[in-house]
């Protein structure tokens, strides 16, 4: 069974809809780690629209887990992760206009800037998963700019309407976990993934971490944050 690590970027969202206080995501990690979940992962957009500098910064010195900073591959952000060293980063494609992350990060067009990137923070002994769409070309791109991890893509899987069409992206994200191993990766998963839809994807083998974040905080509004973290638990063990 692949381990939960939860985004709790939306709670950020919440507080900043109304530009109070509260509220604070650094609550929602330590209920999180007391559900059960394996790290904490925040999005420190350019913007800033949800997760803020400080918030990185106290979460830094609380996750007793892993803390896993999710971020553009700019000169800004590079610097910040290597300033506040968490445990792990996740490079993504960022766009202002988009209201969540939209396709994976084109690693193989992007190779020498990608690389740059990894280099910089991995000298500060901090793990680096790309975010890449399941696709054989960007796995290959990631191994060769010496990511630790990717994160695969599942947004297509749960986009999917039709069975045809979700089996045929289920497909997709098996092959790329199998890649991904075979070269040496460690391999992570998310986005998309809801009550109803993430079993098939926690049972492939390869998948160490699932990274879940939307379904769980609007679960969490009807039954509570911890609630809502051991029903997705218990729903990937079976
Ligand atoms: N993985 C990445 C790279 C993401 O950008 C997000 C969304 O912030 C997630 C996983 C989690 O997606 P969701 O909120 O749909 O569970």
């Amino acid at each position: 069974m692949p381990e939960l690590m939860i985004n709790i970027d939306h709670v950020a969202t919440l507080r900043e809809a109304r530009g109070t206080y509260y509220p604070d995501p650094v609550y929602a990690a330590g209920i999180a780690e007391m559900a059960g979940a394996s790290g904490i992962i925040v999005h420190l957009r350019e913007d800033r629209r949800h997760i803020k500098d400080r918030d990185v910064v106290i979460l830094r010195n609380v996750v007793k887990t892993k803390l896993n900073l999710e971020m553009a591959a700019t000169d800004e952000m590079v610097e910040i992760a290597r300033d506040i060293r968490p445990d792990m980063v996740t490079l993504v494609p960022e766009k202002r206009e988009e209201l969540t992350t939209e396709g994976g990060l084109d690693v193989k067009g992007l190779l020498e800037k990608i690389g740059r990137a990894v280099k910089s923070i991995k000298e500060k002994g901090i793990k680096v998963s790309l975010f890449i769409d399941p696709e054989e070309d960007q796995i290959m791109a990631a191994s060769k700019v010496h990511a630790d991890m990717i994160e695969i893509h599942t947004g297509a899987y749960s986009d999917a309407v039709t069975e045809a069409a979700k089996r045929v992206e289920l497909e997709k994200v098996i092959r790329s976990a199998v890649k991904g191993k075979e070269l040496g990766l460690g391999v992570n998963g998310g986005h998309g993934l809801h009550y109803h839809n993430v079993k098939e994807i926690a049972s492939i083998r390869e998948i160490d971490e699932l990274s879940i974040g939307h379904a769980i905080i609007g679960r969490a509004i009807f039954v509570g944050l911890d609630r809502a973290i051991r029903d997705m638990i218990a729903l990937m063990g079976n």
